[in-house]
């Protein structure tokens, strides 16, 4: 049986999480253990811990991430396991959808246990003006910000824009808006979304010129318009996943989303 993730659990998942090339940090563990506490897990043998998983409830749907097991104990049941566990977590809160974006070597446990794929996130990335530029932009209506996430996912996801937006640098449009995330590996665009194409467009930019040298983000390849643009920029894709749901089928419009909140692991 897994056991809670606890606090104690953050420090030698992230060194796991840095060898396998992902790009999370200690505040987003902390934010997901005080959010769904009772959706992380791990799975301990003896005194090794040999896996871990996190889950964040929105409204009515969940998000699954961070599945990682040692590369020693790979193939012995316990990201099944990991996964049974989450799934009852987030079913027993009510959710009627559960997301999650799948790696290569996990879109087959994924399919196994019924999720169905729906689109590819891809892993976008470019060069930005070194944070040497910063133009004020309108300010930023928190009704909007969660409108606009609505229409691109199908539901309320307040606590996950709250925390990125908290930690990042908000800017705002007509109907969009993009945040700013500083990471130690450069800085992550999103969440970014805009009712139409040409309210997106005019955030880049600015978003450009706050940006540290190194930018990435993660785009649905359903929007082609976020593609169009990014190319423009020299952006160019540098890795892809599949992004994958479990029941209710999602009122998901991606030409609505330009960038996930999250590096993968909660939106
Ligand atoms: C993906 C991962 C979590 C799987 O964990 P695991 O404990 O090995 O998974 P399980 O043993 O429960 O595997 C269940 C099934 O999933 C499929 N599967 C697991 N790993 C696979 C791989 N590398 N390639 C293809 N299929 C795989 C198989 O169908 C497997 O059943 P089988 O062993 O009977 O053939 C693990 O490989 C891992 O940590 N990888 C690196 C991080 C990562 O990619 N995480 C997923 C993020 S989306």
């Amino acid at each position: 049986m897994p056991s809670r993730f606890l606090s104690s659990d953050i420090a030698p998942f992230l060194r796991l999480a840095l060898a396998e090339g992902w790009i999370c940090g200690k505040w987003e563990m902390e934010f997901l253990l005080q959010a769904f506490p009772q959706g992380c897990f791990v799975k301990r043998t003896g005194n090794k811990t040999l896996g871990y998983i996190s889950t964040l409830r929105h409204d009515k749907s969940g998000w699954i991430g961070n599945l990682l097991v040692s590369s020693e104990a790979r193939r012995g049941g316990i990201g099944s396991e990991l996964m049974q566990a989450a799934l009852q977590a987030l079913l027993e809160a009510g959710v009627e959808t559960v997301w999650l974006t799948a790696s290569a070597k996990g879109v087959e446990l994924y399919r196994k246990l019924g999720f169905i794929p729906i689109d590819s996130i891809n892993r976008w990335v470019g060069e930005g003006r070194g944070g040497s530029g910063w133009s004020p932009s309108p300010p930023c209506d928190w009704e909007v910000i969660r409108l606009v996430d609505k229409a691109g996912w199908g539901d309320h996801r307040d606590a996950l824009l709250d925390v990125a937006i908290s930690r990042g640098q908000v800017m705002c449009g007509n109907y969009s808006f993009v945040c700013i995330q500083h990471w130690q590996q450069g800085t992550q665009l999103g969440p970014w979304g805009a009712i139409i194409e040409g309210q997106a467009a005019s955030l880049l930019d600015p978003a450009l010129a706050a940006s540290a040298r190194h930018v990435f983000l993660d785009v649905p390849s359903g929007n082609l318009a976020a593609a169009a643009l990014l190319t423009r920029k020299g952006f160019s894709i540098k890795g892809s996943n599949t992004l994958m749901y479990l029941g209710a089928r999602p009122k998901y419009a991606p030409q609505k989303v330009f960038a996930l909140a999250s590096m993968g692991s909660m939106g």
